[in-house]
């Protein structure tokens, strides 16, 4: 068992650190060699068919549903087509417009969860076009999907998901980038633009590990608290949602995650003297907003741990600590974000005693609706 986990102590963490080759292997030959496009030959989806795509669903469960999420705003921004999420176990029940123009992407690291599945069927029955995120090749979800997506992985044993979820991340960038491509909606300068950012990632990531143990510091003092925040607005309430879902599946802490401007709405009650806070803040455009939303919680006694760009200074003035990531394009943040939240919850739930890579409850493939 030592041997399977390469000299880590828990597959969680191992699987951590094989995320700059999961990003470099999931990125491939699928980038061109003069950076300057990307080429999904896997697809069978045609040109013209894209151009009629009129909107996208995005479905799945979990981590993969908070994947989605960042897919949503990825092909949003880069492709211009209306995209909607929906967890799996939900999405048949809503009775769903799903139409021929629709391309519905159902994301799945095992590629057997039953609700993942059953969502897949429903929109196949509608005539729409599915096109699979997975990681397992052979899969129930890659064989009865119209067009796969393959992220490279490689087999993920702890019940958290970690590089899976990273590298489904990295098949959004793709995809948008190839809609983008196929639907002119961006100039060829910024396509190169974002290639040239992607493949700065895997060694963006390898920095941001080597500043693990500053991280185990600060989560084995999270640890002793029983309910903590996680803030961010954009993409980053998106990140926010998997650092929250990462910390409670294996800690046991209960957490929230919240939109930074929502707060004030209701939740901002809950916060009280020396509750942790972690804020994340990667969007430029929103910085400004999230630091006045970082006001409101220190003046009510929060910790915030600030989750910020290099040189950002002004929000490291308006947290109490800060964890600083490399720089990268906004649009690309998340795959860069969450990497700091993986750590926290991994040495918060070792700092707790608890079964990292076996977590109470849990399964690693749910097979059940
Ligand atoms: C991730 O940490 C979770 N264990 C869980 O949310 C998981 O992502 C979800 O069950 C979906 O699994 P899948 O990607 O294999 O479909």
């Amino acid at each position: 068992v030592t041997a399977e986990k390469a000299g880590f102590d828990h597959f969680m963490l191992k699987e951590i650190y094989e995320q700059p080759k999961a990003y470099r292997d999931t990125m491939g030959s699928r980038i061109a060699s003069d950076g300057n496009s990307v080429t999904l030959n896997e697809l069978t989806i045609t040109p013209e068919a894209i151009r009629k795509i009129s909107r996208v669903h995005i479905v799945a469960c979990g981590t993969a549903y908070h994947a989605g999420m960042v897919g949503k705003y990825v092909i949003e921004k880069m492709a211009r087509i209306p995209v909607e999420t929906d967890v799996a176990s939900e999405y048949r029940y809503r009775s769903p417009i799903i139409t021929k123009d629709t391309l519905v992407i159902v994301v799945s690291q095992s590629g057997e969860t039953a609700d993942t599945l059953a969502a897949l069927r429903e929109a196949k029955r509608c005539g729409a076009h599915v096109l699979a995120i997975t990681n397992v090749v052979g899969s129930s979800v890659a064989r009865e999907a119209n067009d796969i997506i393959t992220t490279w992985a490689g087999p993920e044993i702890a019940v958290a998901s970690t590089k899976a979820y990273t590298s489904q991340l990295i098949a959004f960038y793709l995809l948008g980038l190839h809609l983008a491509q196929t639907l002119g909606t961006q100039t060829a300068g910024q396509i190169t633009e974002v290639i040239t950012a992607l493949k700065e990632l895997p060694t963006q990531v390898e920095e941001i590990l080597g500043q693990a143990e500053a991280l185990k510091v600060v989560a084995e003092e999270m640890a002793k608290h029983d309910n903590l925040f996680f803030i961010g607005r954009g993409l980053d309430y998106a990140v926010a949602l998997e650092g929250s879902l990462k910390l409670k599946e294996i800690s046991y802490i209960h957490s929230e995650a919240y939109p930074a401007g929502e707060l004030k709405h209701g939740t901002l009650a809950l916060i009280e003297d020396g509750i942790p806070v972690i804020a994340l803040a990667t969007q430029h455009d929103l910085l400004e907003k999230t630091v006045s939303n970082i006001k409101e919680v220190k003046a009510r006694g929060a910790n915030v741990l600030g989750i910020a760009v290099e040189g950002e200074l002004e929000l490291q003035k308006s947290v109490d600590s800060t964890f600083v990531i490399p720089k990268t394009l906004d649009v690309l943040s998340s795959a860069l974000a969450v990497i700091p939240l993986q750590l926290l919850s991994y040495y918060a739930s070792l700092a707790r005693g608890n079964d990292v890579d076996k977590p109470r409850n849990l399964a690693k493939s749910v097979t059940v609706e």
